[in-house]
């Protein structure tokens, strides 16, 4: 509920924060506006066609909006929709339509201390089960690349592949939810063997060459401010969407550019910068560092807070407080509560989100984040208690939760 004038360095979250470049605001310029078949819309499809080889497209104001229009479609209550740690406004889309979404993360994402290069992988074992015991009632299954939820972590072409082959063997059709897609390429480039010759568009085409469609939050790894899209390859989907003709211009050029090799490295290694000073200072956080954000592991640094006073909310207070810097909660109290039980589900990881926005932040602000956490990590001790909450919506409470500090 902080006003944005509140805050000095806004870790909130890397979506839409990120600075549009000169080309990107020219390409504004030269949006055509028309109703229907607009050049600004050809623009954005044949881009989006020609680097994930899907060749429908439709706009959308923004991801959850791409979410709703796919899901009102595919999702009916009471089927089970499996993914990799769905991201919340995935999991509301499926749980307001009284279906169920139900993880199968490799089990490997919830030791944040353990250093494996692929996280954000799908358990085949896990998916299987789920496949099988839910036979004629899963519409789709969710592959989010990178995985936020578990921490910004990529998922293997192995696994993609695998995921994807296991899901028709059971003509379940695969879903990637793409908001980093370019993101994941990177990693696949960087730790996947046999990659590392092949160019970050290879890469991502490979990657959409198995699933059936992807809904793509663009103010992520499109580099815009607003825009998202869905793209198949089954037809029926208009050529009109929620998108000026300007933003689906802007949207053609961001993806130009972030689909260069040397423009995600400059972003990802200031990230693992970050990670460099907390691994000086002993913070812990999600090993190894992930694309967009550290997520550091409040369990392990406010051991004396029980779950139920939310650790990582008071965590992300504590560093408000330190030095206006906001970070986001991605933890127990987004976790929110079990449709069915009522129970806060305190299963996960409970992280603190530091969130870096793209082209925006110089390696001097991770120097004043880094020194800012420590400070806080050094006077832990002294946080007797955490937090209560005091006003909770009844879906996606996280956006608008209110809180009472204890103690
Ligand atoms: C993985 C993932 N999926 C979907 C979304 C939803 O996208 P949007 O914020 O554009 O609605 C987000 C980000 O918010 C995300 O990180």
């Amino acid at each position: 509920m902080l006003k944005s004038d509140y805050v000095y360095i806004d870790l909130l979250t890397d979506s839409g924060t990120g600075a549009m470049s000169d080309r990107q605001w020219s390409a504004m310029m030269m949006g055509d506006e028309s109703y229907g078949g607009a050049r600004s819309f050809y623009h954005m499809k044949d881009t989006i066609t020609e680097i994930t080889g899907f060749e429908y497209v439709i706009p959308t104001h923004q991801g959850r909006a791409a979410e709703n229009v796919l899901f009102s479609y595919l999702v009916k209550p009471g089927q089970v929709v499996p993914g990799n740690a769905h991201f919340d406004t995935t999991k509301g889309h499926i749980e307001s339509r009284k279906a169920f979404a139900i993880d199968v993360t490799v089990p490997e994402a919830y030791d944040t201390q353990l250093e494996v290069p692929f996280k954000g992988n799908v358990s085949l074992e896990k998916l299987e089960k789920v496949l099988k015991e839910n036979q004629g009632n899963v519409p789709f299954m969710v592959l989010t690349v990178t995985n936020n939820t578990v921490g910004g972590q990529p998922v293997s072409m192995k696994n993609i592949r695998e995921t994807c082959e296991l899901c028709h063997k059971y003509g379940v059709p695969v879903n990637i939810d793409s908001a980093r897609f370019i993101e994941n390429a990177y990693f696949i480039k960087t730790r996947e063997e046999g990659y590392a010759d092949k160019t970050l568009r290879e890469i991502c085409k490979e990657m959409f060459s198995y699933a059936d469609s992807m809904t793509m939050s663009a103010k992520k790894d499109g580099l815009v401010n607003m825009g998202g899209f869905i793209a198949t390859n089954f037809e029926g989907f208009l050529t009109y969407g929620g998108m000026n003709g300007r933003d689906m211009d802007a949207l053609a050029v961001g993806l130009k550019e972030n689909i260069e090799f040397e423009m995600v490295e400059t972003r990802i290694k200031q990230v693992h910068y970050l990670a460099a000073k907390l691994d000086e200072y002993g913070i812990p956080y999600q090993r190894p560092a992930g694309g967009h954000a550290i997520f550091v592991d409040a369990d392990k640094v406010l051991t004396q807070i029980p779950k139920e006073e939310f650790p990582a909310q008071t965590l992300t207070c504590e560093l408000y407080l330190e030095a206006g810097i906001r970070a986001c909660e991605i933890g127990y109290v987004l976790a929110d509560r079990d449709p069915v039980t009522r129970q806060n589900r305190f299963g996960g990881n409970d992280f603190v989100r530091l969130c870096i926005p793209r082209r925006v932040y110089t390696n001097n602000h991770m120097d004043v984040i880094a020194a800012a956490l420590k400070n806080v990590y050094d006077r832990r001790n002294e946080i007797k208690r955490g937090l209560e909450i005091t006003w909770e919506a009844e879906l996606m409470r996280h956006f608008t939760c209110q809180f009472k500090r204890l103690g």
